[in-house]
C-alpha cells in the first residue's frame, strides 16, 4: 500500500516498485532524514501548525526509530519507496495517526534536498579529515627529506636537481588547495531547502530560518523553485573529489614508477604491495594501481552528474534521484583511496643514495654550469651555448661536468675557475636555489611550516 494511493484504481506492477525504490541506496542518509524530521516537527509545534503534544510524540517516535536503525533492532529490508517514506511509514505503525501529521508543510522534493545535503556536508568534513591525516604524513616525509638529492623531471627527461622534500610537497600544495576546494563547496551545500515544499512553498505559517538554526546552516535558499531543482552543490562536491582523486592519481602513477627496479627510489612495505599469482618475485603496487584506476571511476561519477541534469526542466525530477549512486560512490572511493594512499606513503621506505646516483646522471647541472658564466659576465645565451658544447663533450668521451679537469673547461671558456666543481656540487646546485618555493633545504622547511600552520588551523 502506497501513502500517494488515493488517486489510483490499481496496485502498482511490482516490477515498477523495484525499477523506482531508492531505498537500497538511500538507507545510508537515514540518520539525516530523520534529524532534518525532528527539526520540521519541531518547527510545526512552535509555529501552531501542529499541537505541541503531537510534536512531541513525533519527536519522540523519531528518536526511537533513529535507535533502532542504529542498533540494528530495524532494518532497510522494505518494499517502502525511498527512506523518506519508509521513516514516515514505521512512525505511523509506531505512533498512530498523529505521525501523519508530520508530513504538513513539506513534500519529499524539498525532504530529500535537505537530506543530501546534511549527509554530504558530513561527507565533506570527513574528506578534509583525511585529507589532512595525508597532509600530516607529506611534511613528516618531506622533512626527513629536505637533503634528499633527486632529479626533477620535464618529459620525464632529467631536468635539475630538486630533492625528495621538496617533490613531496609539490602534491602538499595540491592536496592543500582540495581542502580549499572542499570548504568552498562547503558553503553553498549548507544551505538549507525545507521549506520549499513540492516546488511553491506553502501557505502554512512556517518558519524556515528555525529549522535553518536548528541544523546548524548557514542560511535558507531564497527560491523555493531552486530550492527542489538543482543540484550542482553535489556536482561541485563530485569535481573537488575528482581533482583530489587526480591529484592522487598522478602521486600514484610516480610511486609506481618509483618502485620499479628502472628507479628503484622507494620501496612499498610488505604490509602494502601484493603479489604475483604465478611471478614469485613480483613486488606489485597495486594499491597505487587501483587509486590511479579509481580516478577514473570518480570522473565517471561526475560525468553521471552533470549528464544526468543538462535537460531537466525546473522543478523536480525523478532523474535527481540518480544523483544518489554517483555521489555516494564519488565519496566512498575518494575516502578510501586516500586513506590508503597515506598508510601506503607513510610506510613505504626512500632510497636517498639512489636517488642521488640518478641526480649525477643526466647532466641535470647543466643549467647551474650556464648560470655559473652568466653570474661573470657572460651573457646567458652564449653560456648556455658553452655549456651545450661542453655537454656534447662529456657525452663523447664518457664523462660528467664534475669529473672534467679544469684544462678541459678552460678550452670552452677562460672564465672557468676551480670554484665550478662547488657551483657544480649537486647539493650546492639545490642548496643555491633559494628562489621563494625553491628546493633549497630552508625553503622547502618553510613551505612545510607553512603547511603545517594550515593543517592546525
Ligand atoms: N527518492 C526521491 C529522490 O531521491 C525522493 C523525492 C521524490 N519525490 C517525488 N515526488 N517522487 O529524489
Amino acid at each position: 500500500m502506497k501513502m500517494w494511493e488515493g488517486r489510483f484504481k490499481k496496485e502498482l506492477a511490482s516490477e515498477v516498485n523495484d525499477f523506482n525504490s531508492s531505498l537500497p541506496f538511500d538507507c545510508r542518509m537515514y540518520k539525516d532524514d530523520i534529524t532534518g524530521s525532528i527539526a520540521h516537527a519541531g518547527m510545526l509545534a512552535k509555529c501552531g501548525i501542529i499541537g505541541e503534544d503531537d510534536g512531541e510524540k513525533i519527536i519522540q517516535g523519531l528518536k526511537g526509530i533513529l535507535d533502532d536503525f542504529e542498533s540494528g533492532a530495524l532494518s532497510f529490508d522494505s518494499d517502502a519507496e525511498d527512506i523518506h517514506m519508509y521513516v514516515e511509514q514505521i512512525l505511523t505503525q509506531r505512533i498512530g495517526d498523529v505521525g501523519k501529521k508530520l508530513h504538513t508543510a513539506r513534500s519529499r522534493n524539498d525532504q530529500v534536498a535537505l537530506d543530501i545535503r546534511l549527509y554530504l556536508r558530513r561527507s565533506a568534513e570527513e574528506i578534509q579529515i583525511l585529507l589532512k591525516e595525508l597532509l600530516t604524513v607529506i611534511c613528516n616525509k618531506a622533512e626527513e627529506n629536505v637533503n634528499t638529492v633527486m632529479p626533477s623531471y620535464t618529459h620525464l627527461q632529467r631536468a635539475q636537481p630538486v630533492t625528495f622534500g621538496h617533490h613531496l610537497m609539490a602534491y602538499g600544495q595540491m592536496f592543500r588547495r582540495d581542502i580549499e576546494r572542499l570548504r568552498d563547496a562547503y558553503k553553498r551545500i549548507n544551505i538549507m531547502p525545507l521549506g520549499a515544499c513540492a516546488v511553491a512553498g506553502t501557505t502554512y505559517p512556517t518558519n524556515r530560518q528555525l529549522v535553518a538554526d536548528e541544523l546548524g546552516f548557514f542560511s535558507i535558499t531564497e527560491n523555493s523553485m531552486d530550492s527542489v531543482s538543482d543540484r550542482d552543490f553535489v556536482i561541485e562536491l563530485c569535481f573537488a573529489l575528482s581533482l583530489i582523486m587526480m591529484h592522487l592519481s598522478r602521486f600514484s602513477e610516480e610511486m609506481i614508477m618509483w618502485c620499479s627496479a628502472e628507479f628503484s627510489f622507494i620501496e612499498l612495505d610488505d604490509a602494502y604491495s601484493t603479489g604475483s599469482s604465478i611471478m614469485p618475485q613480483k613486488k606489485n603496487p597495486d594499491i597505487a594501481e587501483l587509486t590511479r584506476g579509481k580516478c577514473a571511476r570518480v570522473y565517471g561519477d561526475l560525468n553521471t552528474l552533470l549528464v544526468m541534469m543538462k535537460g531537466l526542466p525546473l522543478a523536480y525530477n525523478k532523474d535527481m534521484q540518480e544523483d544518489k549512486e554517483a555521489v555516494f560512490d564519488a565519496i566512498d572511493n575518494t575516502s578510501m583511496c586516500i586513506s590508503i594512499f597515506t598508510k601506503m606513503l607513510d610506510t613505504s621506505t626512500v632510497k636517498p643514495a639512489v636517488m642521488h646516483k640518478a641526480a649525477e646522471g643526466g647532466y641535470i647541472n647543466a643549467t647551474d654550469c650556464a648560470d655559473y658564466l652568466a653570474k661573470r659576465g657572460i651573457p646567458f645565451r652564449d653560456a648556455y651555448k658553452i655549456t651545450g658544447g661542453l655537454v656534447g663533450y662529456c657525452i663523447e668521451n664518457g664523462k660528467t661536468l664534475n669529473s672534467l679537469t679544469l684544462d678541459e673547461y678552460k678550452e670552452f671558456s677562460p672564465v672557468f675557475e676551480n670554484d665550478v666543481y662547488t657551483a657544480l656540487d649537486l647539493s650546492t646546485c639545490v642548496s643555491d636555489r633559494r628562489s621563494a618555493g625553491g628546493p633549497a633545504p630552508e625553503c622547502v622547511k618553510a613551505q612545510i611550516q607553512s603547511l603545517k600552520d594550515f593543517i592546525s588551523d
